[in-house]
């Protein structure tokens, strides 16, 4: 029997199908993905899923068991958590108490802060963050608050887990970090609903995937054999790859741009590269790498202390 099953759910906003008769099911242990472009419908399925909205038609059921969330705390004592897209932490609380709140250690209703800090510095250890637990929710990172909302689904012991798009603001320590503490709630037999757009994450951790589109079911996988990353695209957005953008392989020109030796003051090292007619040129690299600086120093926003840009020859 699946441990989570959502049966035939639709939810209009004003002018809006968010969802239209969405249905399908996880079984124990698995993580499934959950997938869509921008405003498929996947955060609204999520808040339903959490008691943050109400679904218009149908039905959530676990372990088959029809549910009535009429608010989140429903949700949270059937099990269910939910790390939202956007953090839902209290700013001026510590790590500890935003991760026990509602739920401190007392004794005759006298809160017991050391036995609190004690128990979360435990925990914290045990998976693996290293965050104090003492430490105030606003001085930590967006990386930091996105792991202590991730320890509180942990903490809890809740038997469905759903994170909505919780990469993106992780570094790739801290996803590394999640994606082992995923692998070890889907051996102890939890029911992981993983949102993302990272065709990368969903190979990785997922046991199957649904796939939204405009708010209707466009695939459901209880698997991912024979899943491929081009079939993925093409259910999420409703063509074939190559239709996307109107892409075609396209004759590429003659060289336009030049940059040769490039180097200014935020460029130490020399920078060189082409760009041709009808070409799209990337530049990747972390926060601080030196895009917008060599970007500067190509349009001369900044001087540059050697080389050249060429343009057109
Ligand atoms: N509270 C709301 N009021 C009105 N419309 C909403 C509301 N929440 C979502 N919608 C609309 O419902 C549709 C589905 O949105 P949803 O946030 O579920 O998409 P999503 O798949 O999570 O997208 P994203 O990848 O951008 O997070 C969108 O058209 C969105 O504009
Ligand atoms: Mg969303």
């Amino acid at each position: 029997m699946a441990l989570l099953e959502f049966s035939d759910i639709s939810k209009s906003y004003p002018g809006v199908r968010a969802l239209s008769g969405v249905g399908f099911s996880i079984p124990a242990g698995h993580v499934h993905g959950l997938m869509g472009e921008n405003g498929a419908g996947k955060s609204t399925l999520i808040r339903i899923l959490s008691g943050d909205a109400r679904a218009d038609e149908g039905a959530i059921r676990i372990e088959g068991a029809e549910q009535r969330f009429g608010q989140a705390r429903d949700a949270f004592d059937a099990g269910v958590v939910v790390v939202h897209q956007e953090l839902q932490l209290v700013p001026n609380l510590s790590v500890a108490e935003n991760l026990k709140l509602g739920r401190f250690p007392n004794r005759g209703g006298v809160v017991s802060f050391r036995t609190l800090f004690e128990e979360v510095r435990a925990t914290l250890a045990e998976i693996g963050i290293d965050v104090d637990p003492r430490a105030k929710v606003s001085g930590l990172s967006i990386g930091e608050r996105q792991m202590v909302e991730i320890t509180k689904a942990v903490m809890i012991d809740a038997r469905i887990i759903a994170l909505d798009e919780p990469t993106s603001s992780l570094s790739s320590r801290e996803s590394e970090i999640l994606f082992r503490l995923i692998g070890r709630l889907r051996d102890s037999g939890k029911v992981i609903l993983y949102v993302s757009h990272r065709l990368d994450e969903i190979f990785r951790l997922c046991d199957g995937c649904t796939v939204l589109r405009d708010g209707r079911l466009a695939a459901h996988h209880a698997t991912m054999e024979g899943v491929t990353r081009e079939r993925l695209v093409s259910e999420m957005v409703g063509r074939e790859i190559a239709d996307i953008w109107g892409w075609r392989p396209r004759p590429i020109g003659p060289t336009r741009l030049a940059v040769e030796g490039l180097r200014g003051a935020r460029v130490p090292e020399p920078q060189s590269f082409e760009a041709r007619a009808g070409e799209i040129t990337g530049f990747f690299g972390l926060v601080g790498a030196g895009r917008s600086e060599l970007m500067r120093l190509v349009y001369g926003a900044d001087p540059a202390s050697g080389g050249r840009v060429v343009v057109d020859g």
